[in-house]
């Protein structure tokens, strides 16, 4: 039985199988530069979302998953992650403690979209938010960490798209212009009702029939005020003096309404139509938004699967277990308890060990040994355990040696 329209299981062997190793590699640079891991609730008040991501965007309008928990709150699982970890980081009160509040997050996402190649109901995203200043140096940094995040797991194919989306001092009036432009062209019903609700989602219409009409649609970056212009060219200076490569984009749009001024996003090309592999930006606005104080902060998310599968575009194998170093064959009963307590000690000695449960016999036993990926296999049977020894196979090399019991746990340190 399957499980939920556009979910997963995570199993061995499974297209995502490997995906806690992902995590953790694509937050190592986040913790090399002192993120703290955070969580919040998998679900949170509907409000929340419908105020922080904002009533104009797909998120809210199309794709929560919203319920009504017995008291009759209305609840969403959370369709990303930032609105949360801020909501939680402002309860504590980190906004008045050691600035910026550097948290770091990895967890499961919940959109109802329509599942395709790299797009899920269920998607895990790794993410930080760098909470309390608005100090251009931060920005650069936060890129920073998520360009070494796919660096750091060998991708080379991952592009940096840049660019400012001003500030409340701005942007209305560049909203107004853009909005006045809009007005002149041949839009359907559906696209002039996103235009009166955020004219700038229009400029992410793939559409070519209206691509070709906003090609001399005004742009946030030919508008920004002189702080903003300012605070854009030196997250621009921070991020050349990091030595990351970025392209800017002015007609970046993000699928979430809280974004101000720095607004990125990583992209790869070998992955189809859903080629956004992470994004971010700075959310100044948005402490506001949720009924906080005025609190500035910057962060980014990235689509763990969608990373995999950019491993899988680049032919560059994922993070993996080390697996199993020794697999236990015991023949008969005396054998199987003596064998229980050497995994146990093995184990114990830090060595990955298993064994043959199930009393098979010996031919069935060895199949699973070497299905097992054990470098060794020992085999013992009543006969060894009366003499002492263990038949030590190297299941590489097929060569066998016979070790007494008492040296088999410092032997195989030693071959390990
Ligand atoms: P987002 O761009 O909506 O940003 O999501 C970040 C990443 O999550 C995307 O680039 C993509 O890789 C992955 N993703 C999104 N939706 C799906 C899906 N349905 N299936 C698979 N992967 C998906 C955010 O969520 C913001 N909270 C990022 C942020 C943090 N901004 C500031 N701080």
């Amino acid at each position: 039985m399957p499980g939920p329209k556009g979910t997963y299981d995570v199993l061995p062997g499974s297209e995502f199988g490997a995906t806690a190793l992902v995590r953790e590699a694509l937050l190592a640079p986040a913790r090399l530069a002192g993120y703290a891991d955070a969580e919040a609730p998998v679900f949170e008040a509907t409000e929340l979302f419908a105020r922080g991501v904002g009533e104009s965007t797909d998120v809210v309008t199309k794709e929560m998953f919203t319920f009504s928990d017995r008291g009759d709150r209305s609840l969403t699982l959370r369709p990303e992650g930032t609105v949360g970890v801020l909501r939680a980081a402002l309860d504590a009160g980190l906004h008045k403690g050691q600035l910026p509040a550097k948290l770091r997050y990895a967890g499961p996402m919940f959109r109802a979209e329509r599942p395709q190649s790299g797009r899920y109901r269920q998607f895990q995203q790794v993410g930080v938010e760098a909470i309390g200043l608005d100090d251009p140096a931060l920005d650069a940094e936060v890129v920073a960490l998520g360009f070494q995040a796919f660096a750091g797991l060998g991708l080379t194919r991952v592009r940096l798209l840049l660019t400012s989306l001003g500030d409340a001092s701005c942007r209305p009036a560049y909203r107004e212009q853009l909005a006045a432009f809009l007005d002149g062209l041949e839009l359907d019903e559906d696209t002039r009702r996103r235009a009166t609700l955020n004219p700038l989602r229009v400029l992410d219409d793939k559409r070519p029939e209206v691509q070709a009409q906003l090609a001399g649609a005004p742009l946030m970056v030919d508008a920004l005020c002189a702080p903003c212009q300012e605070h854009f060219s030196a997250v621009r200076s921070g991020l050349d003096a990091l030595g990351v490569a970025y392209e800017l984009a002015p007609r970046l749009v993000r699928g979430l309404d809280y974004y101000m001024r720095t607004t990125f996003e990583f992209v790869h090309d070998g992955l189809g139509a859903q080629s956004a592999v992470g994004g971010g930006g700075r959310y100044d606005g948005l402490a506001e938004l949720i009924g906080g104080p005025q609190v500035p902060g910057i962060g980014w998310a990235l689509g763990v699967e969608r990373t995999v599968l950019a491993l899988r575009a680049e032919g560059v194998e994922p993070p993996a277990e080390p697996g199993l170093s020794v697999f236990v064959v015991p023949l008969g009963a005396p054998a199987k308890a003596y064998a229980v307590g050497l995994v146990g000690s093995l184990r114990r000695a830090g060595i990955a060990s298993d064994l043959a449960y199930g009393d098979r016999g010996l031919k069935g036993a060895m199949k699973a040994a070497d299905r097992s990926g054990a470098a060794y296999a020992v085999v013992v049977g009543d006969r060894d355990l009366d003499a002492g020894q263990a038949q030590l196979k190297d299941l590489r090399e097929h060569t066998q040696v016979s070790v007494p019991l008492d040296d088999l746990v410092s032997h195989l340190e030693g071959l390990l």
